[in-house]
């Protein structure tokens, strides 16, 4: 039998393709495995809720599971999820949805990232990306062959993006413009009037708009905000979503994008191939979750009220100053009193106080000199981390000569 080798002087090439062997890993799940490794650590890192998925949910999943609906559903999802998603969106947002072609279930909103990105761009084509934000878009633009391109956001204009940054970064290459609001680092949200001068933006450089809303239900000011309430942008946008944040279902794994026939017909294409449906219990209770969840989902949402507001009073109380979370459940203080950077006060922190927080940078350059904490963790442990950080935070003013604030009181 003939046995075929590479002749001697030839080698293959590298098993790992070199765009993959290029992307950086996760700066959270870097920084999360420092974590895992330490006792008694007070984590406010993690990006899900501190609550459990509530029970009725839980058990429509169980019940799907007992009445042997075991098997693949319709890829797109099933229907009465789909159309549950199109009431759901008709009451929040004023503007229907064709559950049959414009909507898809996917696994997380996270699938749907990935799904837009891989139906939109060819190489080379740009993606708009605001900095800091979410670490996955930039990640799967690359992947799918794209360019993200970076724009600042800052808290001196609430972190949303400014029109003439958005103008700027604009060429002929670019394609899509990724938003998230209410904003995972930064807690920011948008106003009317912003919401309607990204439209203008979108309409006039005919772009697609993918909107990822996943916190919007976890507003804590004034009324959620969804670019979908505008019929002006609608052939232009892909909403994205999902139950992970809002109803506490993270390792359920459920999501969904809404948006123009065609995009989604081309996302359910890939969806298709690389992932046949979601879980089907989880659609099940996803079923559950818009009939019947509204109830536990304004308790959490006051909840994590509460939490903002006392943990954004003490950091800016010890000179962590930051803006008022509008959403989400992070806040994003700058440590930049402090003259450390984001990596070492993240480090520092962890080592000498036992507190995780993220170091501002895991959410591209524009996060350095600031840090994520998140409140979904109970207020006692944000009470004894904030006793920490202060700690810290003193430590460190005794050695840079700056006076230390006022002590530590309920607000
Ligand atoms: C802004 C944002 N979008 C999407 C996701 C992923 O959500 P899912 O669990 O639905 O995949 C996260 C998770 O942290 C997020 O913060």
């Amino acid at each position: 039998m003939k046995v075929s080798t590479l002749p001697q002087t030839q080698s293959r090439k590298p098993r790992v393709n070199q765009t993959v062997a290029d992307l950086p890993p996760s700066g959270i799940r870097r920084f999360f495995d420092l974590v895992v490794s330490r006792q008694g650590v007070i984590s406010l890192g993690v990006g899900e809720p501190d609550f459990v998925t509530p029970w009725h949910i839980c058990e429509a999943g169980i019940h799907s599971l007992e009445s042997g609906r075991t098997s693949y559903t319709s890829n797109s999802g099933l229907l009465a999820l789909r159309e549950e998603i199109a009431q759901y969106l008709e009451a929040t947002t004023g503007n229907r949805y064709d559950p049959v072609k414009e909507i898809l279930i996917t696994v997380g909103a996270s699938e749907a990232v990935d799904l837009i990105f891989r139906t939109l761009l060819e190489p080379g084509d740009e993606v708009i990306v605001i900095d800091p934000s979410f670490v996955a878009y930039p990640a799967l633009v690359t992947l799918a062959g794209g360019i993200p391109v970076r724009i600042a956001t800052r808290p001196e204009y609430g972190f949303a993006p400014r029109r003439e940054d958005l103008d700027r970064a604009v060429s002929p290459r670019t394609r899509a413009l990724m938003l998230n609001y209410p904003n995972n680092p930064t807690g920011a949200a948008l106003s009317r009037d912003q919401i309607e001068e990204i439209a203008d933006f979108v309409t006039r450089n005919d772009l697609i708009l993918i909107s990822d809303e996943i916190y919007l239900p976890l507003t804590y000011e004034g009324d959620p905000i969804s670019f979908a309430s505008l019929p002006a942008v609608r052939n232009h946008l892909v909403l994205l979503h999902g139950f992970s944040k809002a109803w506490a279902m993270t390792g359920w794994r459920l999501g969904f994008a809404a948006g123009p026939p065609d995009l989604i017909a081309a996302m359910t294409k890939i969806h298709q191939y690389a992932i046949m449906c979601p879980p089907t219990m989880a659609q099940h209770a996803a079923v559950e979750a818009l009939k019947n969840g509204h109830k536990e989902v304004e308790s959490m949402r006051l909840e994590y009220d509460r939490r903002r507001r006392f943990i954004s009073h003490h950091l800016n109380r010890m000179g962590l100053t930051c803006m008022i979370p509008q959403g989400a459940f992070y806040v994003f203080p700058s440590i930049q009193s402090t003259g450390l950077s984001s990596q070492e006060f993240a480090e520092r922190l962890l080592d000498e106080y036992n507190v995780a927080v993220v170091p501002g940078t895991a959410f591209g350059e524009c996060g350095e000199g600031y840090i994520r904490c998140s409140y979904a963790t109970s207020l006692d442990a944000l009470r004894e981390a904030l006793r920490r950080i202060e700690a810290f935070v003193t430590d460190h003013r005794s050695t840079t000569g700056e006076t230390n604030p006022p002590p530590f009181r309920e607000p």
